[in-house]
């Protein structure tokens, strides 16, 4: 990519130059005409980003708001989830879960593995009354670099019938392929110093239509980050609040930029980083923290030698 510069962790990731420059003037009225067209169109190029009909809402914060604002939009008190946890943002889902009061069953997954899919489809399949109302996990892992097999869990859980899948694609988004109507993801939340290239304090959350009939029941406290206010307002071009105005001349900049590159070249593109990044590590004599073929396409992460 252009101008980059070299950052070598797991975000903020480098910011094009050409995107950098797009936020280096004064901000603009938050309710002008000039910053609706912005909102309208970058509201288009987030439905192409997620491969969605559906309202991808922009929220100013980081990921976190986005994890936070998928539970307390479709979840209620007392609500049985099942979470799963094989790394630091597996656990976060934990935390955010249980301090909303929800009835958490945490699905484990040893650190550097792969969540089982199994294990879901099991614990799904014997829910006969429909008692579970989510699943909710992270797709590519950070803390560890592997990557969740999301779309076969979601599969699992649409055998299901009633729960939804709420994801943190924080990492994986627009660096991974998540068709996320074609797969049934229900809630994306994801946020914009990974894949989007942008710096952070955006974040996103995708809506699917069950996710919005669960809306209606939610009953968990919420102000800010209602999903209702945004996406009312984002019907008319705008925000419920003051967005961060620059990001949004970056958003824009940098969805433009994916566009003209594709999304199959950008998914083409990680995977062969992925590969040329492994295969180096491993050249070096350093060992993968991933199981071998479980590693993500947006992150690698690298076993400390062991002295
Ligand atoms: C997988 C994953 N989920 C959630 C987050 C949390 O995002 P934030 O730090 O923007 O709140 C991160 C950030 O690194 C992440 O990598």
């Amino acid at each position: 990519m252009q101008d980059k510069l070299n950052l070598m962790i797991p975000g903020p990731t480098p910011v094009p130059e050409n995107v950098l420059s797009s936020m280096s003037k004064h901000p603009i009225g938050h309710r002008s005409g000039e910053f609706q067209a912005i909102v309208k169109k970058t509201s288009e190029q987030l439905k192409w980003l997620h491969q969605t009909h559906s309202d991808v809402l922009t929220i100013t914060g980081s990921g976190t708001a986005a994890m936070e604002a998928g539970i307390i939009n479709t979840l209620s008190k007392g609500d049985k989830v099942l979470c799963g946890d094989n790394g630091k943002f597996g656990e976060r889902w934990v935390k955010v879960a249980q301090a909303y009061g929800l009835n958490v069953k945490v699905i484990k997954g040893d650190w550097g593995q792969p969540l089982d899919p199994n294990e879901f489809k099991k614990i799904l399949e014997e829910d006969r009354n429909k008692e579970i109302k989510a699943v909710i996990l992270t797709h590519s892992e950070t803390s560890t670099g592997v990557i969740n097999d999301l779309q076969t869990i979601t599969q699992y859980v649409q055998n299901h019938g009633k729960a939804i899948t709420i994801a943190d694609c924080v990492t994986s988004l627009g660096a991974c392929n998540i068709p996320m109507d074609k797969w049934g993801i229900d809630v994306i939340a994801s946020g914009s110093q990974k894949g989007y290239m942008i710096p952070p304090g955006l974040s996103f959350v995708a809506m699917g239509p069950r996710a919005w009939e669960a809306n209606a029941h939610s009953d968990l406290p919420k102000f800010y980050l209602d999903l209702k206010q945004y996406l009312k307002t984002v019907n008319k071009d705008s925000n419920p609040f003051t967005p961060a105005v620059n990001l949004y001349f970056a958003l824009e900049a940098s969805l433009t930029m994916m566009q003209k590159e594709g999304l199959n070249n950008i998914f083409k593109r990680h995977i062969r980083h992925k590969n040329a990044t492994q295969a180096g590590i491993k050249g070096m004599g350093l060992e993968l923290f991933a199981a071998e073929n479980h590693g993500s396409p947006a992150i690698t992460a690298v076993m400390p030698k062991k002295y």
